[in-house]
């Protein structure tokens, strides 16, 4: 069996995780006769550069033509006066839009070694396991008409929030099939005491929610959600959001367990999935060798479960990840008040890698007897 992946390293430290990310899917392809054929192209403010354009067409192309697509991050401060259209984050949205993903699964799973990591009080924070399922092909991210109109003295700006019924709908039955595989809970979140938008969304909810009979759905408030997150993490299973409501709760459940690079996402429904994790560029810690590749390697592991079926790999990546936190070893970002050492992002890499192989072997040594 063989994957075709196209890889986006990007911007920043994306290049840095996503090689972690690759490595450990190399090391799965070594022990499991599985390959894949990787192609790397670029995307965001690299693409700029080269190219003049954040998405260049080869890219685009390749991606179309792919099995999966593994990104890094976009973004560069260098390019933050550029109108939206001409910027590195351009080149995510037109990917995402060409791939026809519309529901971005973004799990946030507080990993026992690091709980004393994040700044909520362990004992509010601890055994926290929510999947955030966040739109990601609608609302103010693509409704028309956007734009600047007006002269200098007197500029307007417009964003547009819109929904169908068929946009909520599907991204909906996406939560509520994942709910029945966990804890059997959908919470949806929306602004319905304002917004009509979010109207047609809990209406659009509440009617699909009819046919899940088995899974329980709440309603919530996205400002009232902000706070229950970080009050009472662990009342949450599945948390179904509209796009830019999901952006932001997702950044915002990434504290609980304990940084933002810990988290990981996949997104499916489309024609070719798109795999990436949550954060940035963070031209802050770029270049340093110390950004936390957690996420992009637990990305890749979602790419092996929705992309290739290969669920067993992907649970040995997600079992890696958890022993070499249990094993003491962390990025800056996660060292704090935990103990442990510090490692670089490729030490990271290659200790994940190296507990992904003894995993592996001691499952085959398990079932030869
Ligand atoms: P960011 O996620 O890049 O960084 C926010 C903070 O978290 C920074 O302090 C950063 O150092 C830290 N951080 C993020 N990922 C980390 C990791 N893996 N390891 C350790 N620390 C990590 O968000 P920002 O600073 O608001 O944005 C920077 C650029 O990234 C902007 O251009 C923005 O548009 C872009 N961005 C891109 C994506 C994406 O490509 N999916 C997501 C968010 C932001
Ligand atoms: C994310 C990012 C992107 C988003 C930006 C960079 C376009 O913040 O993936 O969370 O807002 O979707
Ligand atoms: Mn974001």
């Amino acid at each position: 069996m063989k994957l075709k992946v196209t890889v986006l390293p990007g911007d920043g430290i994306g290049p840095e995780v996503i090689e972690q990310a690759v490595r450990v899917l190399e090391t799965i392809a070594g022990i499991s006769g599985y390959s894949f054929e990787f192609s790397e192209h670029l995307i965001g403010g690299a693409a700029i550069r080269a190219f003049g354009s954040p998405l260049p067409r080869t890219t685009l192309d390749a991606c179309l033509g792919s099995d999966a697509v593994l990104l890094g991050a976009v973004g560069s401060p260098e390019y933050d006066r550029l109108p939206a259209h001409q910027r590195p984050e351009a080149g995510l949205l037109l990917i995402r839009r060409a791939l026809g993903g519309y529901a971005n699964l973004r799990p946030a799973i507080s990993y026992g070694a690091i709980t004393a990591c994040s700044p909520l009080r362990p004992e509010v924070g601890r055994g926290t396991d929510i999947l955030i399922v966040r739109e990601l092909l609608g609302g103010l991210y693509f409704g028309e008409p956007r734009g600047f109109t007006g002269t200098n003295g007197s500029t307007t700006a417009v964003n547009t929030m819109r929904y169908s019924v068929e946009e909520v709908e599907r991204v909906a039955r996406v939560a509520f099939d994942a709910a029945r595989q966990r804890r059997g809970k959908v919470t949806s979140v929306d602004k319905a005491n304002v917004l009509e938008t979010s109207q047609l969304w809990r209406q659009t909810v509440t009617r699909v929610g009819g046919d899940y009979p088995d899974v329980l759905l709440e309603h919530l408030y996205v400002d009232a959600c902000a706070m229950h997150l970080i009050t009472n993490p662990r009342r949450f299973d599945v948390v179904l959001t509209e796009n830019l409501f999901g952006d932001i709760l997702s950044d915002e459940a990434a504290v609980i367990t304990g940084s933002l690079g810990m988290l990981a996402s996949a997104t499916i429904g489309g024609e070719v999935g798109l795999y990436e994790p949550v954060h940035g560029s963070a031209p802050d810690i770029a270049g340093q060798g110390i950004a936390n590749p957690f996420g992009a390697i637990a990305s890749a592991a979602m790419m092996l479960r929705h992309a290739a079926k290969l669920e067993q790999e992907a649970c040995d990546i997600e079992l890696a990840i958890e022993h070499v936190l249990e094993a003491g070893y962390r990025t800056p970002d996660i060292a704090h008040g935990t103990g442990g050492y510090v490692a670089t992002t490729a030490e990271i890499g290659e200790l994940v890698s190296e507990a992904v192989t003894e995993i592996v072997d001691m499952r085959h040594a398990y079932h030869a007897v």
